[in-house]
């Protein structure tokens, strides 16, 4: 069968689980080389290890400008250039007005918006013609959910930096674009430090908003993630690719 991703190299931020993990995990099975970051050495060599041979693991906080411009030359190093970089590594940290902590605000934006901009910047050196890059935004860039303000506008912030950055690197043959999943069954809600019965409450409010009545699985994005680093989305640019369950549509 022909692999659509053969002799590709691609870079994943936050693939140390989730999205990002099943992502790797479909871009090796269409025949790329990854690169999987994350921000805690034990969790980033634990994943490359499990992904197998043509992975390898490195540690940069999407937030540290330094970390970055070792990771690119870290690449340059190993690989001479990247084909394909997704932008993936975010938190969520929900609060309702009168919980919102300035510093926390400040640092989830800088995780969620300022880090993917600083990663593209930092490796846009490495970046080889024809590269795709794409972002892991949410549906909820565009719908109003209670206690995610700050999440939804990083989101949205960074839907608008994909736009702007599809404009300035088009004419070096680099498409920007972005996934926007809706609620999808990841690590990333473990970390939010709710008690299981508060997750199970907060699951079923979010379940009752999506058409298809369940959470979507890591798979079910990674395809995407594979559609837009493939030359199958050449002729998408700055475009969002929303799977949500229906939510966002129905
Ligand atoms: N799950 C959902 O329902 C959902 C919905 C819409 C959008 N998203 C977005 O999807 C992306 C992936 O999330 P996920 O659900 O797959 O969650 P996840 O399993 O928690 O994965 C998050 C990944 O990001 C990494 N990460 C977090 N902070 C980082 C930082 N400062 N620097 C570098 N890496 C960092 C983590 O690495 P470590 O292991 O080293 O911490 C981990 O690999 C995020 O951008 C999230 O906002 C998720």
């Amino acid at each position: 069968m022909t692999q659509t991703l053969s002799n590709k190299t691609a870079l994943i931020t936050g693939g140390t689980s989730g999205i990002g993990y099943a992502a790797a995990e479909a871009m090796l099975a269409e025949g790329a080389r990854v690169i999987i970051t994350g921000q805690n050495g034990d969790r980033v060599r634990e994943a490359a290890a499990r992904l197998g041979a043509n992975v390898i693991g490195l540690v940069a906080p999407s937030q540290d400008a330094s970390a970055l411009t070792r990771l690119a030359d870290d690449v340059r190093a190993r690989f001479g250039g990247l084909d394909i970089l997704f932008a993936n590594a975010g938190v969520t940290w929900p609060a309702p007005l009168g919980q919102i902590d300035a510093d926390q605000a400040a640092q989830q934006l800088a995780i969620n918006v300022t880090g993917p901009l600083l990663t593209v910047q930092a490796l846009r050196p490495v970046l080889n013609t024809g590269a795709s890059v794409f972002f892991t935004t949410s549906n909820l860039d565009r719908l109003g959910m209670p206690g995610m303000a700050v999440y939804s506008a990083s989101k949205a912030a960074l839907r608008s930096v994909a736009r702007t950055l599809a404009a300035e690197l088009k004419d070096a043959g680099i498409r920007v674009n972005t996934i926007a999943p809706g609620p999808v069954e990841t690590p990333i809600y473990s970390k939010l430090g709710m008690s299981e019965a508060e997750l199970n409450e907060m699951a079923s409010g979010v379940v009752a908003n999506v058409p298809l009545g369940r959470f979507g699985k890591p798979e079910e994005i990674a395809g995407a993630a594979v559609f837009l680093a493939s030359d199958a989305s050449s002729f998408m640019l700055g475009e969002e690719i929303t799977i949500d369950g229906g939510w966002s549509t129905l």
